[in-house]
């Protein structure tokens, strides 16, 4: 068959299986609402939780700020060559300072970091151990690294320890990775475990505050704050592109780490670093995150009426955070569902395999502290 014909064809499949995804059309986004295919929705896709993206206060006064600060728009090379600009040192410093770790180091994106992250530390003759649910970039990683990899279901940590058991005086090292709030379920992992068996079996843990940073924690570190554990974390990553509104990613860990990242992590290394103008918004919108915590709250709050709301109407939610999924199984009841939602206004897009696992597609709500109770309080009968 001609290589047109059969990639035709694997696209008729997706439109046949409801897993084709298209670009939408985005003409505007105006703080809640967006233009979304020329419908003005509730926007409860994205991943602005605390609202930051659309502080139009703040974002002209950081554009004021160019003029005098004569950032570039392009860092025109690698950081290893000519790209690492002063503001890398001082966002790694703050991001270190605020969580109190030894050294910080920054990224393209969080895909650019989980990529890049095992294939540099880990080897042939060493183990990872990956939460089954972890996002496609962490997968992404894996196979990319030399060293073998299994995945404990979900959140199971007695499987995770038989595992690491197993695995005892077989391997090198033994790494541990997991999200902290997962992406598509909304559910948390319980990092005090995760510590604890790190620590029994002598594995390197790496949290992923994706979802987590800028919603969990006296100072939006994430989980890893509020469970009490920054100190105990191997490597905590964090994005900039999600509750911290700006786009790039970060990793908190000791100096000899960083030290090794920045000489064997391909995807810092062969890439152009992110230009003057991001690093400098990302050290604005890291700062004001750290001081919202009353949002936080909200949010948080918010979320739990979500869902009590659709528990009464016997709809059963997994997770306990900002993400509320509302799991259908089928992708086309996960498509007629989210078309309703937007017949009356809202936008939760459906999430569908290979995003989730097989028969678990869904809708996730995302939700966002600049929201009301008024905004969202008809999705319950919506959807029960
Ligand atoms: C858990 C997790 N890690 C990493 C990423 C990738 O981050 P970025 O969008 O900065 O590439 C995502 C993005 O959706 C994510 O959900």
């Amino acid at each position: 068959m001609q290589f047109h014909e059969r990639i035709r064809r694997e696209l008729d499949d997706l439109r046949t299986l409801d897993r084709y995804r298209a670009l939408p059309d985005i003409s505007a986004r105006n703080g809640k609402e967006i233009v979304f295919n020329g419908q003005n929705l509730l926007n409860l896709s994205s991943n602005d939780y605390l609202g930051l993206g659309d502080d139009k206060p703040m974002l002209t006064g950081y554009i004021r700020s160019f003029s005098e600060r004569d950032y570039a728009m392009t860092s025109s090379s690698s950081r290893l060559l000519t790209g690492n600009h002063p503001l890398y040192d001082r966002l790694e410093q703050a991001l270190a300072r605020l969580y109190g770790r030894e050294a910080a180091l920054v990224f393209n994106s969080g895909y650019h970091a989980n990529i890049g992250m095992l294939p540099a530390l880990s080897g042939r003759h060493d183990l990872v151990l990956s939460d089954r649910l972890n996002h496609a970039s962490i997968i992404d990683g894996m196979k990319i690294a030399e060293a073998p990899w299994q995945r404990y279901r979900h959140r199971d940590y007695d499987h995770l320890e038989e595992l690491l058991a197993g695995a005892a005086d077989r391997y090198r090292q033994t790494f541990i990775v997991t999200e902290s709030v997962f992406s598509m379920d909304g559910d948390l992992a319980d990092l005090v475990r995760l510590v604890a068996l790190k620590e029994k079996y002598g594995a390197f843990l790496i949290v992923d505050e994706a979802h987590g940073a800028g919603v969990f924690g006296e100072r939006g570190l994430g989980l890893c704050e509020r469970a009490g554990v920054v100190q105990q974390i191997d490597i905590i990553t964090g994005t900039f592109g999600k509750a911290l509104a700006s786009t790039g990613a970060y990793a908190v860990m000791n100096s000899l780490v960083r030290e090794y990242l920045l000489n064997t992590m391909r995807s810092v290394i062969f890439t152009t670093a992110l230009p003057p103008v991001i690093l400098g918004w990302s050290l604005v919108t890291l700062a004001k995150q750290s001081a919202m915590q009353h949002e936080r709250e909200a949010l948080l709050r918010l979320a739990a009426r979500l869902r009590d709301a659709l528990l009464e109407r016997g709809v059963d939610v997994p997770g306990e955070s900002h993400i509320v999924p509302v799991i259908t199984g089928g992708n086309d009841l996960a498509v007629a569902l989210a078309a309703k939602l937007k017949g009356a206004g809202f936008l939760c897009m459906a999430v569908r395999p290979p995003t989730v696992p097989e028969k678990s597609a869904r809708i996730r709500i995302s939700l966002r502290s600049t929201l009301q109770w008024e905004d969202i309080a008809r999705i319950p009968e919506i959807i029960g």
